[in-house]
This record gives C-alpha cells, structure tokens and sequence, in this order.
C-alpha cells in the first residue's frame, strides 16, 4: 500500500532505519517501521491511510513534519527526508527539506542509514551510500560522519552506540569509541528518561556485562552511575585484599541473564552490592568487611531510582528487599521478608529466588580479579 500511494504521488520513498538493519539481520519483527519520502512525508502518510479499507487514524506532529499511522501493532512512521544541523546546547536540530543521502547522513550508525526502496521503478534496492552493508556483515558501529560531530550533534547516540553494541554483539570502531570518550560529558545535556532508557535495554541483553564495561572503558559510567564506578578496584592493607566489587558485578548480571528476562531482577543484580563502597572497612583482626551494606543498599536504590527516573512503587521495593537478601538469599525461604506484596512479586518472577543470588554470585577471587576484566579487553 505504501508503495502504490509513494508511486500515485510520484514520491521516492524509502523504508530506513532499525526495520531494515533488523530484517537484514534477521532479528525478529521490528514493530516501528521508519519511511522517509522525498518531499512531505505527511501527504503520503494521508494517502496511505486512505488507500487502505479501514482508513486508519493518521497522527500528524506539525512541528517535525512527521505523521504516524498505527495497524495493528505496527507502528509506521513517515517523514519528508531532511537535512539536520545542531547547535551546541540542544539536541533539538533545526531541519530543512533535503534528498535521501542528506537524510542518511543526518543518521547515528552506517547500519542505520540503508535505505530499501519502495517505489515500483527499484522496488526493493538498497540505497547504501555509506557502506553500511559492509559495517552490517563486519558486525562494526561506525558513524555516517565524523564521530565527533556525529555524538556532539547527539550525545545519546553514544550511549547507542554501546547499546547497539551489546545487543548485536558488534564492535564499536576505535574511533568512534575514542570520539565517545572524549564527548561524554556531553551526556548531562540528555534527559534522565533517555539514559534510563537504553541502560534498560543493556540490561535486557544477553550480555549485559559489554555494555557496562564499554561505559566504564569511555568515562560515562561515573557519570551515569557513579555508585558502580565507585565499586572498582581492590585495596590492600596488612597484605589482605577483597574482591574487586565492580568486575564481581558485572559476572554476576551476565550469570543471572540466562536465568531470567525480568527487568527488576536484573536491576537487583546490578545493584546487589551497591552499599559496599560506603560500607568498606579494614579491621585489624578480621581482614575487611563491608557489614550492613545489604541495608545501605537498599537505601542507596530508593535514592538511585529516584535519580534514575525508574518507577518508585513495587519495581523498587521489590529491588530493594532482592538487594536486601542478595548475600543471605535464605531469608525468602525463612518467610523473614514479611512485605507479601514484594514476597508475591519475588515468587512472581518465575525462578527459584532463593537459589538464584546464590547460583550466580560470582567467584571472582580476591587475587584473581583480571580474569573477567580481560575478558571485556580483548
Ligand atoms: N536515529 C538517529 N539518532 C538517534 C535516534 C535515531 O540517527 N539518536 C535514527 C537512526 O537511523 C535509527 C532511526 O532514527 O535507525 C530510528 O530510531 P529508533 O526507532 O530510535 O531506533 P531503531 O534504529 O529503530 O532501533 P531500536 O528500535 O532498537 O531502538
């Protein structure tokens, strides 16, 4: 449909974006459908919906020049194509009608800009100015212009960048990963919503460990989430050591991945041992310790979430009480926890809670920490 109303209004027009990179690489339906046409993306829009039998409502944004049509549970959103510039305080860009390649360049990722036509004439070419087949099949992140213009224009994109990374298990190209480290501070000009946002979507990948080592390895994490960074390293007094906290972290969100898809569970490993920096003490007779970090911990996470914009209801206490039991898990089964709500939502997560912490705990040893660490190294 959208091909024959692109073709009655002579307009060249263009599936781009996430659908494109997710169909080529084969990784599942893409639900937001992204189509640029050379000139108003609006009137096609309008035609489209009027071209199919059920006239579907067609959501017009004025100010962007974009319109959204929703069938079903897709979601297509068509825009004119368009040339971006930015100024430095904003990542809102004034825009002005430009062709197709002026808007594959305005683009974060090479793997983002393939456009596939839609028009009858090349019904299915992929337009590809910026090698972003290649950069698909070599599985790297690069950016359509110079990376430093690219993040500065959008500091998000950086956190993109490492996202896309983790989730595709691609390679950020050395350039762009040094042009990230040396725009990050640019990142306070992005809303808390948004770095929520794609930290979520870390978190849900198979390896959640890549990206937040790739947040630490650029200088963001201790923007971001300071508390993190500030669980790295490993003192010695009296020729005793403890574990290096950060890295021990990092294990253990990859080792509860593949137990559960819960969001809330994933915070909680993430988070399980937040309270051991403030908490770290060396005492002359039993070595170091870190006693009540559980309940510093908790505490920390209300503060966290509130910073992070997460939802403060059961999502958090439920993180709270999984940060509470993280090192005494046993507490579940003794029926301690007398909340039922957050005992219901616990139970409600689908695996054996109590057993879960103590399964993926980490065994990072005291003098071993690098094991892991070299791992996000290579
Ligand atoms: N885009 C961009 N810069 C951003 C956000 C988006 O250049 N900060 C462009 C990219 O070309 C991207 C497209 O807009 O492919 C659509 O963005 P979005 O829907 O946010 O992401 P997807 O690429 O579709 O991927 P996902 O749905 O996994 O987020």
């Amino acid at each position: 449909t959208i091909s024959k109303a692109a073709d009655d209004l002579e307009l060249d027009t263009y599936v781009i974006g996430g659908f494109v990179r997710d169909l080529l690489l084969d990784r599942g339906n893409h639900k937001d459908i992204d189509v640029v046409a050379v000139g108003s993306g609006i009137l096609l829009a309008k035609k489209v919906s009027k071209l199919l039998l059920h006239t579907p409502k067609v959501q017009v944004f004025k100010n962007y020049g974009t319109a959204m049509l929703r069938d079903g549970d897709l979601e297509i959103e068509f825009v004119g194509a368009r040339k971006e510039s930015y100024s430095y305080d904003s990542r809102n860009p004034v825009v002005e009608d430009g062709t197709l390649e002026d808007d594959q360049n305005r683009r974060d990722f090479t793997i983002n800009t393939l456009a596939l036509s839609l028009n009858g004439k090349d019904f299915g070419n992929i337009l590809d100015p910026f090698n972003g087949l290649k950069d698909l099949n070599s599985q790297i992140i690069r950016t359509p212009l110079d990376p430093d213009i690219t993040y500065s224009d959008d500091p998000l994109r950086m956190l993109r960048a490492i996202r896309f990374a983790t989730q595709l298990n691609f390679t950020i190209e050395p350039k762009s990963l040094k042009a990230i480290t040396r725009n990050k501070d640019r990142i306070q000009i992005i809303s808390r919503e948004r770095i929520t946002d794609e930290l979520n979507k870390i978190l849900l990948t198979e390896k959640p460990s890549v990206g937040f080592a790739l947040l630490h390895k650029t200088g963001l994490l201790p923007l971001i989430l300071p508390q993190l960074t500030a669980l790295e390293g490993i003192e010695e007094v009296e020729g005793q050591r403890h574990k290096d906290n950060f890295w021990h972290t990092l294990e253990v969100v990859d080792n509860i991945a593949p137990h559960t898809d819960d969001l809330w569970l994933r915070w909680a490993a993430l988070l399980h041992d937040i309270g051991k920096a403030p908490t770290k003490k060396f005492h002359k007779k039993i070595g170091w310790t870190f006693h009540g970090h559980e309940f510093m911990g908790a505490k920390m996470v209300y503060q966290l979430f509130k910073n992070l914009r997460l939802p403060l209801n059961e999502k958090m206490k439920y993180v709270q009480k999984l940060v509470l039991m993280s090192s005494r898990p046993i507490v579940i089964a003794d029926e301690k926890v007398t909340d039922s709500a957050v005992r219901r939502l616990v139970f409600d997560a689908g695996d054996d809670i109590e057993d879960l912490m103590t399964l993926c705990e980490a065994d990072i040893t005291t003098k071993n920490p690098n094991r892991f660490k070299k791992y996000h190294n290579n």
